[in-house]
């Protein structure tokens, strides 16, 4: 299963499952992408099946993974990489946004894992992939909710990672830095000036390059595809930056 097919991320992390031959249920709450991202899962040489998901509502968490279950059997691995963020400081947010923020990036997550874990331990095997962001160790202004649902998201793993030790049920963070996707796409341009030119003030982002999604995806795939035995606990994904040329003589 892979939460926030629709785009991205998530979309890329679908058809490089679907390119293993695995099925693939793909949740989102856009139909129509998500639709699209299903039939590249089977060009890919997977199996898909599409279905609306809303994380930060517990009974369509519930609906997806019962309706996954049934059609494609029980799971064995769970990307949660749905995720949002509303950017301002935290008196300009509303509690809805904030709720939002923290129900997509860090409830919603849980509560997935809450209710596929009995099963997974039952048959002593599978992957719980959590898609973080480099937030969760570089604060970054004006994005506090998120900031503080990633930072949690990743405590939540070594946690969970405790309490899995021995089952053969794997927890990791995939922790990725900046990527090309639509993310902040629904910003407003002059939200997007203010956080950059906060990124630049706080120094958080020290070039311009970014990854494409696949990047991820293919840290995904080394995840889930470890040997039994092997455990990932977190990987962290940057682009390469240029050439460091103050230390070079002119
Ligand atoms: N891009 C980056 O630079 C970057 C860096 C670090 C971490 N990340 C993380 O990567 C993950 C994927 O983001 P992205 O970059 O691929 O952004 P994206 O292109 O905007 O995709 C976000 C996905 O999340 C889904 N989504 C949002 N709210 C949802 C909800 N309540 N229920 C179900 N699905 C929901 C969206 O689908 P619908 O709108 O159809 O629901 C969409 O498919 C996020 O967790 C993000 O925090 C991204």
């Amino acid at each position: 299963m892979v939460t926030g097919a629709s785009s991205g991320l998530g979309a890329a992390i679908a058809r490089a499952l679907g390119a293993l031959g695995w099925s693939v249920a793909v949740g989102a709450r856009r139909l129509d992408p998500l639709n699209e991202i299903a039939a590249q899962v089977e060009a890919a040489g997977g199996t898909a099946f599409a279905h609306p998901l809303d994380v930060s509502d517990a009974e369509s968490i519930e609906a997806f993974v019962a309706a996954a279950e049934h059609e494609l059997g029980p799971i064995d691995t769970v990307v949660n990489n749905a995720g949002t963020s509303i950017p301002g400081r935290l008196f300009e947010l509303s509690v809805e946004e904030l709720r939002r923020e923290l129900d997509t990036n860090l409830l919603g997550p849980m509560l997935m894992t809450r209710l596929v874990l009995p099963s997974l331990i039952e048959r002593g095997h599978g992957d719980l992939v959590f898609i973080s962001s480099q937030n969760a160790v570089i604060p970054r202004p004006l994005q506090l909710g998120y900031t503080a649902a990633k930072t949690g998201l990743e405590a939540m793993v070594r946690v969970l990672q405790m309490e899995l030790e021995g089952s053969g049920v794997r927890a990791t963070t995939v922790r990725p830095g900046p990527t090309k996707s639509n993310f902040g796409m629904d910003w407003d341009p002059a939200s997007i000036k203010r956080v950059l030119r906060s990124w630049k003030h706080w120094g958080v982002q020290r070039h311009h390059r970014y990854l494409p999604a696949e990047a991820i995806a293919a840290a995904v795939v080394h995840t889930v595809t470890a040997p039994a035995g092997t455990h990932f606990d977190l990987i962290q994904v940057n682009p390469e930056g240029p050439v460091e040329t103050s230390g070079k003589a002119d």
